[in-house]
C-alpha cells in the first residue's frame, strides 16, 4: 500500500545493501540503481508487493514487469531459453539487455508481474550494486523504472525521491546510472527474435551476434507484444519539439555535438547532451537534462537532430515518446 512515511535513503555499502535486501524480502518496495535507470523493486514472487509497485507508480493498467536476476542460472529457472536466447544472454549478460522468453514450467514469478502473459521478461543487470542486491534477496525482483507512470525515467536517487517519496520504503543511493536509457528488449518466442524496445545494447551489436536482422515490433496483424510501450511516455511538463533547426519564443534548447540552431541566444536555458557528439554520453545525460530543461520553466524544449545509429536509436525512441501527443 502507499504509505505516508518518508522514504529512507540507504547508503551503497554492506549495511545499506543488507537493509534493502531485508525490506524486499519482507514485501516492501525499494528503488535501486542499475546501469540503465533506477528500478522500483519489489519481490516478483509476492503478489502484494507487485500490486504495490503498480500502485506506487500509478500505472494505468497492469503492464508486465521485468524480473531481475543475479545471473543466467537464476534466469533459467524462470524462463525457457532456446538456442538464440541463450546466445544473446551469454553474450550480453550481465548488461542492458532484457530477454522475453516463454515462462518456465516451475517459474516463481507471480502472475500479476506477468500481467497474464505466458512469457516473461528477464534481465541480469551489470551494475555491481544491483547484482549484489539481487544475490542477497535470493528471489527474482520485479522492477519497472522508478518514476511515476508517464514521467521521465530516473537516473539518480534525487529523481526517484522527487516522484516516489513517501510511496516506497527506501531508495538505495548508488549515484548516477552510467548508461542512462533503459535496457534493449528482445523477444525470443516463436520465429525470429524481435526488437520490442531499443535501449542500452545497440541493435547492430545484437544483429551481429544473431547473424541477421531483428524483426521489427508490431508487424501487421500481430498483437502488440510489449503492452507497456505507450506512445506518450517519458513526458516532461514542457512540450518537446524534435529536429529543431531554430529556437522559438519561450523555448529551452537541447543540443548535440557542435551544431548550433538559429536564434540560440534567445533560448531560456541551454544544455548539450554531448559536446563531442558521443552517443553513449548523450544517452547517459538524456533523462536528467530533460528534467533540468523542464525545471527552467520553458514552454517547449527544442531538441537538435541526433544521429539514429547505435545508442541513437534508443535516444530517438525516448524523445519521440516525450514529444508524442498526450
Ligand atoms: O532498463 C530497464 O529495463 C529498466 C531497469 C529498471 O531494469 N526497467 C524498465 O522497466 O524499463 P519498465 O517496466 O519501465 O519497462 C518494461 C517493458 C514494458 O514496456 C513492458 O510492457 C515490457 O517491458 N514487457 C515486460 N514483460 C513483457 C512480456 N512478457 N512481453 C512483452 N513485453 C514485456
Ligand atoms: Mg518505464
Amino acid at each position: 500500500h502507499i504509505g505516508s512515511t518518508a522514504t529512507r535513503r540507504l547508503t551503497p555499502d554492506a549495511a545499506g545493501l543488507a537493509e534493502a535486501a531485508r525490506l524486499l524480502r519482507e514485501g516492501r518496495l525499494v528503488a535501486f540503481p542499475t546501469e540503465t535507470v533506477y528500478g522500483l523493486g519489489g519481490d516478483a514472487t509476492n503478489g502484494a508487493a507487485v500490486a504495490g509497485i503498480y500502485a506506487a507508480k500509478e500505472r494505468p493498467r497492469f503492464n508486465p514487469l521485468i524480473a531481475h536476476l543475479p545471473d543466467l542460472a537464476a534466469a533459467r529457472r524462470e524462463g525457457a531459453f532456446g538456442p538464440e536466447a541463450l546466445r544473446l544472454a551469454e553474450t550480453f549478460w550481465p548488461g542492458p539487455l532484457t530477454l522475453v522468453v516463454p515462462r518456465a514450467e516451475d517459474a516463481c514469478v507471480c502472475d500479476l508481474a506477468l500481467a497474464g502473459l505466458d512469457s516473461v521478461a528477464l534481465r541480469v543487470p551489470a551494475a555491481r550494486l544491483a547484482r549484489d542486491l539481487l544475490r542477497a534477496v535470493g528471489r527474482p525482483v520485479a522492477a519497472p523504472s522508478a518514476n511515476r507512470s508517464g514521467r521521465v525515467s530516473p537516473t539518480n536517487a534525487d529523481h526517484v525521491l522527487g516522484d516516489l517519496d513517501g510511496r516506497i520504503a527506501a531508495v538505495l543511493d548508488g549515484g548516477a546510472c552510467p548508461v542512462g536509457v533503459e535496457s534493449t528488449i528482445v523477444a525470443c518466442l516463436d520465429g525470429d527474435p524481435q526488437l520490442l524496445r531499443p535501449g542500452g545494447v545497440p541493435r547492430e551489436a545484437i544483429e551481429a551476434v544473431l547473424g541477421r536482422p531483428l524483426r521489427a515490433p508490431g508487424a501487421a496483424g500481430e498483437a502488440p507484444v510489449a503492452p507497456g510501450l505507450l506512445a506518450s511516455h517519458y513526458a516532461p511538463r514542457a512540450a518537446v519539439r524534435l529536429d529543431a533547426a531554430a529556437i522559438g519564443e519561450d523555448e529551452a534548447a537541447l543540443l548535440f555535438g557542435e551544431a548550433r540552431p538559429a536564434g540560440l541566444a534567445r533560448a531560456r536555458f541551454i544544455l548539450n547532451l554531448s559536446p563531442s557528439g558521443d552517443l553513449a554520453e548523450a544517452a547517459a545525460n538524456l533523462f536528467s537534462m530533460l528534467r533540468r530543461l523542464d525545471a527552467s520553466g520553458a514552454a517547449t524544449i527544442a531538441v537538435m537532430p541526433i544521429p539514429r545509429h547505435g545508442l541513437g536509436e534508443a535516444i530517438a525512441d525516448r524523445l519521440a515518446r516525450a514529444a508524442a501527443p498526450r
